[in-house]
């Protein structure tokens, strides 16, 4: 029997309007909800509407290195995966070909396989590569394609950092998660009269603490783009309790930059992810004398099924990009504009972060509502 891919590639093939046969997908960095649907998007796109054949490439860039480690993404292999989280291709945020750790000798070297790399496209019959990744998998992609083959770029992460694209999927689904769970703590705080720190994803920037310390009513939201001191987070609780408030939830982001000297005058430590809520946790006791808890919510917010929201700008990513190829339009990543998905030169996003504005209207409303940022202002 006609599998679906090749009844719906030949249904198509007649409005062929393209030199484009095969192109590959490939993913990189940390994993993000929303990647299977960037995936399917494309393939689908691919497949039905100009019947090109799809390879998938597995693990960051490693399938390029090691083309044995390549997947048909034929209609089936993409079927169910939509809501599913994760990436059906395997990721890593190591592998960068142009910089590759290899262990030799029992010493661990670099070796360059951006050549490698080339002589593999070009041997797996590939036309285009759509590359689905943050900052460091999209400057990979834009060097990759400077140098043999025609690259689109689609942005990803949780963290909503990339710049000239609006949002990124991921960021939606880790929104919930984090929303969800600042208010299980609420609960909680507002059972036992604690004070309850709540450490959440974001390496640069704060976009996850700020939203959803909105949306889930906090009193003190910790970014990395806005300075503080806990002396100030401390008086402003002082101040809440005054009113005869009995408990509080401070989110904070894991990038968040630590003052110079915990209370007792002592510089704090360089923390890890994961430690850093742990710390201002300490220091809020250390001047406060209250019960303080601190959860820290680490790859949850990573983890599980793509909001419907994120499902949506995944697949019209996974389409644009697509079109992208079938126009020619190379070396430009997808994006969204005003509710439009557009595209940007890869050149004028990469090694740019997105960062709150300080001074911005999310971070004023935050404040309207009596959220403090721990700073003067
Ligand atoms: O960049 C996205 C992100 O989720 C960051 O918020 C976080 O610091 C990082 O990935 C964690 O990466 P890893 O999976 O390597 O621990």
């Amino acid at each position: 029997m006609m599998s679906r891919s090749r009844r719906h590639s030949q249904r198509h093939r007649t409005v062929l309007t393209s030199t484009i046969q095969t192109i590959g997908i490939a993913n990189g960095g940390g994993d993000c909800p929303g990647l299977n649907a960037v995936i399917r998007g494309a393939v689908h796109a691919a497949i039905l509407e100009h019947g090109w054949r799809v390879i998938g490439i597995t693990n960051g860039y490693d399938g390029l290195i090691w083309p044995e480690r390549t997947v048909p993404l034929t209609m089936d292999a993409v079927a169910d995966i939509l809501s599913r989280g994760g990436t059906i291709l395997g990721t890593t945020n190591r592998g960068n070909p142009f910089h590759y750790e290899v262990e030799e000798d029992g010493k661990t070297v670099t070796r360059d396989y951006s050549l490698t790399c080339c002589d593999n496209m070009r041997k797996l019959g590939l036309d285009a590569l759509v590359v689905i990744g943050g900052d460091g998998t999209l400057a990979i992609a834009r060097d990759l394609g400077r140098l043999c083959l025609p690259i689109v770029g689609v942005p990803k992460t949780i963290d909503n950092d990339i710049s000239a694209t609006e949002v990124t999927f991921g960021f939606d689904s880790a929104l919930h998660v984090a929303t969800d769970a600042i208010d299980r703590l609420h609960t909680t705080a507002e059972s036992h009269g604690r004070v309850m720190v709540i450490e959440v994803m974001g390496r640069d920037a704060g976009w996850i603490a700020l939203h959803s310390g909105i949306a889930g009513g906090v009193d003190v939201i910790l970014i990395p783009e806005i300075p503080f001191t806990i002396e100030t987070v401390c008086k402003k609780i002082r101040e809440q309790e005054l009113e005869g408030k009995k408990f509080f939830l401070v989110v904070v982001a894991e990038g968040v930059k630590l003052p110079a000297l915990d209370p007792a005058g002592k510089p704090f430590p360089a923390p890890r992810p994961g430690q850093v809520g742990i710390l201002i946790g300490d220091a809020i006791h250390a001047l406060l004398k209250k019960d303080v808890r601190v959860t820290v919510l680490g790859h949850i917010q990573r983890g599980g099924s793509p909001s419907p929201f994120d499902r949506i700008l995944a697949t019209r990513f996974g389409v644009k990009a697509v079109e992208l190829i079938a126009r020619g339009n190379f070396g430009h990543m997808v994006c969204l504009r005003a509710g439009e998905i557009e595209s940007v030169p890869l050149d004028g996003v990469v090694g740019k972060t997105r960062l709150v504005d300080p001074m911005g209207g999310i971070v004023r409303t935050a404040r309207a509502v009596g959220i403090t940022f721990g700073d003067q202002a």
